[in-house]
């Protein structure tokens, strides 16, 4: 969702604040806007991207100490320059930047407007602004407390920051349910939504709690809750480099994380298992092995992508270790009642660590008595720091709007959590264990062999490129794979795309099958392999052209496909960890193609923090 940054010591505030947008833009990109306090405070927004705000500003006042910017993502009112943040109080002496949604924004502006408030913008934000202000003008305490009494009086989610004309030392910042770190630098102070606008400057860095403030004064960092108690910082090193969050020669960030994947998978393995002794050495294994021995279901919670990865785990569970699995979207699963309690263990699958409807889920799922197991990527986000246990993905920093190399991180850790419960649950011997975990060993190879596909995959997108719909189908592990890939399609090159299993395509889609429909089967070599062949034989009977990702030296596939893409031969566990990547590359090449905005596609969040 939005992007914040914000920063307060000796050096130019402007190109930080430019810098940091430019990184934070992958999280909203419908309007940007830069505040910056040099006696006067200056405000600079627009519609568009931080490319427009840089034309906007150009010619202007920029130099100051003290400012933040923002990247938005519209909720409340319509992307426009006036909707854009930062917004002001009515006296123009306070200025916000906000990500979240307050959810009694319509109760807190009626008040305000019988008080002679004049809104500007249809946004809730500025009526947080002008809440803080009216607070400060009827009580007359300090800033810092009229902050503090304006986000008790606020319902929903917020990370804010605030700066006043009237002090340019101070620098305030507050989150609940969205994310906000503070950078701790030499004499100065960064705060941002996520470290990325960060690192280049510091590695010392706190995470705000939910219900913290954050005050800068004077060069001084003090932390409160809402409930005025004071808290100690708690700084930690950051571990991201640079690197990690530049493009690194690429033309996108999506292009650098499909190709990252070998690397990613082997970073989400490494030293979490012994292949010599068939032994785990993950902390959640060790930690609530006695849980998982006696564990009778298993409800995996996610959203989108992440979803997916849930789905591959149920069949991974299901298979491996023998319990029961379900797997629900977040937002389905927040807003039933769902028969749930001590007995059950809840995944939480998230890239960000912050999905809003995830966390709800997860919340809900602790009160009826639960336990949580956050699978996250995000190192330090609200999932895993809302769970019992769990174990990040490490893939590293996910830029790219879609998600790649986070969906092949999660899978290869449910691939190893349902090998670990297997082992607790005595399901699998240790030969057996041994024996899976060499051919995991093998795993970032096969898929450095699998993007070998690329130039292939380049001429494919050339000719599908003007497709107005794709249908994508599997069986067992290739029906998440085909949700997946249609997901990819959709998203980053707005073509409609939808995944079946193969099996229900007679029971509706293949109406729409004709010469125009491209169709992508996930046909690996597998218990469903014949039955597979049968149903690409039913879409060939249509006329529908048939893209077949085929398990290596296949030739039956072969002479009936159109075209074939051929991937390593794994054990079928582990067949969504390679079949999904050229599927990846082809919703890459034809947005490409297309001339789409393949890291930035419209009307898409990376990270989705309101529900
Ligand atoms: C698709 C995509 C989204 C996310 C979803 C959940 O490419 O990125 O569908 O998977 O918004 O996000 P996380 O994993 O951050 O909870």
């Amino acid at each position: 969702m939005c992007g914040i940054v914000a920063y307060i010591g000796p050096r130019e505030a402007y190109p930080i604040l430019i810098k940091g947008l430019k990184r934070l833009e992958y999280r909203g990109y419908d309007s940007a806007g830069v505040a910056l306090l040099n006696g006067v405070m200056r405000i600079y927004k627009t519609k568009g991207k931080v490319s427009d705000l840089e034309h906007v500003a150009e010619g202007h006042q920029l130099s100051a100490h003290l400012g933040m910017g923002h990247t938005r993502w519209a909720t409340h009112g319509e992307p426009n320059d006036v909707n854009s943040h930062p917004h002001l109080s009515q006296d123009g002496s306070l200025a916000i930047i906000h990500n979240g949604i307050i959810e009694n924004y319509g109760t807190l502006k009626e008040a305000l407007l019988e008080r002679g408030h004049v809104f500007k913008s249809d946004t809730d934000s500025e009526v947080l602004v002008h809440l803080i202000e009216e607070i400060r003008k009827n009580t007359k305490v300090e800033l810092d407390e009229a902050v503090r009494l304006a986000l008790c009086e606020v319902v929903g989610a917020y990370a804010i920051v605030i700066i006043s004309k009237d002090d340019p030392t101070k620098l305030i910042g507050a989150r609940k349910g969205s994310p906000l770190v503070v950078g701790i630098g030499d004499g100065e102070y960064f705060m941002a939504s996520d470290a990325s606008p960060i690192v280049e400057y510091t590695k010392d860095v706190t995470y705000l709690e939910d219900g913290e403030i954050a005050f800068i004064k004077d060069g001084k960092l003090s932390i409160k809750t809402i409930d005025n108690v004071a808290k100690t910082p708690f700084i930690q090193t950051l571990e991201m480099n640079l690197e990690a969050i530049e493009k690194g020669g690429y033309t996108h960030f999506m292009l650098k994380e499909i190709h990252e994947q070998p690397k990613s998978i082997y970073d989400s393995l490494r030293g979490r298992f012994d292949t010599s002794t068939g032994n785990f050495a993950m902390r959640s294994l060790k930690e609530y092995a006695h849980k998982i021995k006696n564990l009778k279901r298993i409800i995996i919670v996610g959203c989108g992508t992440s979803w997916h990865a849930g789905l591959v785990a149920e069949y991974l569970f299901e298979d491996i270790a023998r319990i029961p699995v379900e797997v629900e979207y977040a937002s389905e699963f927040r807003y039933r009642n769902p028969v749930i309690g001590e007995d059950d263990l809840v995944i939480a699958i998230s890239q960000s660590g912050e999905t809003a409807d995830t966390l709800a889920a997860i919340e809900m799922a602790k009160e009826k008595g639960a336990t949580v197991f956050g699978v996250c990527n995000v190192v330090g986000s609200s999932i895993p720091r809302a769970s019992h246990a769990g174990a990040y993905t490490h893939a590293g920093p996910e830029i790219g709007v879609a998600s790649t190399k986070a969906f092949t991180a999660q899978v290869s850790v449910m691939i190893l959590l349902a090998l670990g419960f297997a082992d607790i649950k005595g399901k699998k011997s240790k030969s057996e264990l041994r024996n899976i975990m060499a051919e995991l060993d093998a795993i970032p190879a096969k898929v450095e062999t699998t993007l070998k596909c690329e130039d292939q995959i380049k001429e494919l997108a050339k000719k599908y490129k003007d497709s107005h719909n794709f249908l994508y189908l599997g069986r067992g592990y290739g029906f998440p794979v085909a949700l997946e890939g249609a997901l990819k399609l959709k998203e980053i090159s707005y073509i409609h795309a939808e995944g079946y299993p193969a099996a229900e395509m007679k029971h509706g889609p293949i109406a729409l099958i004709d010469e125009e429909m491209p169709v992508v089967v996930i046909a690996t070599k597998n218990a469903h392999y014949e039955k597979i062949i049968s149903n690409i034989q039913e879409v060939k009977a249509r006329k529908g052209k048939i893209i077949a990702i085929v398990t290596e030296g296949d030739t039956k596939v072969r002479a009936m496909a159109d075209y074939v893409i051929e991937i390593p031969d794994a054990p079928d566990i582990m067949v969504p960890l390679l079949a999904t990547v050229p599927l990846q590359l082809l919703s890459y090449y034809i947005a490409v193609e297309r001339g789409c905005n393949v890291d930035q596609p419209r009307n898409l969040a990376k990270s989705v923090t309101v529900e």
